[in-house]
């Protein structure tokens, strides 16, 4: 899935599918352009509403926002480029087989 708000800020992910190991580690990850004020992660099981994993600040110094209580196991990482948001899922598990959303919050006022 991926959500536009602005010509400049996009987001986009680079696998729709991804397959990883019960026990190993899976990486998620999202293009994005433009200079978003955050970028977060969502993940939804059928029926449920979307939840909240965690978001990180786009900046120099990106400061990471965990759900309460956080998820173990999660991370949050930009590349040092500033263009893809990466989801990092270490000691994966069947319960982390489900539908991820990345998602971008615009730097300038909206939504
Ligand atoms: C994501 O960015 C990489 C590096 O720029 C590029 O090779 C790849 O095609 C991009 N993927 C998508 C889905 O935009």
């Amino acid at each position: 899935i991926s959500l536009m708000y602005s010509a400049s800020d996009e987001i986009q992910p680079t696998a729709k599918i991804m397959h990883g190991d019960k026990g190993g580690f899976v990486t998620l990850s999202c293009n994005y352009s433009g200079s978003p004020y955050n970028l977060q992660w969502y993940r939804q099981y059928p029926r449920s509403a979307p939840k909240f994993l965690l978001l990180t600040t786009v900046s120099s110094n990106p400061s990471v926002v965990n759900a309460t209580p956080p998820y173990p196991h999660l991370s949050i990482k930009l590349n040092k480029e500033r263009t893809r948001l990466d989801l990092e899922i270490s000691s994966a598990d069947v319960t982390d087989s489900s539908l991820y959303y990345c998602a971008l919050q615009p730097t300038v006022t909206g939504n």
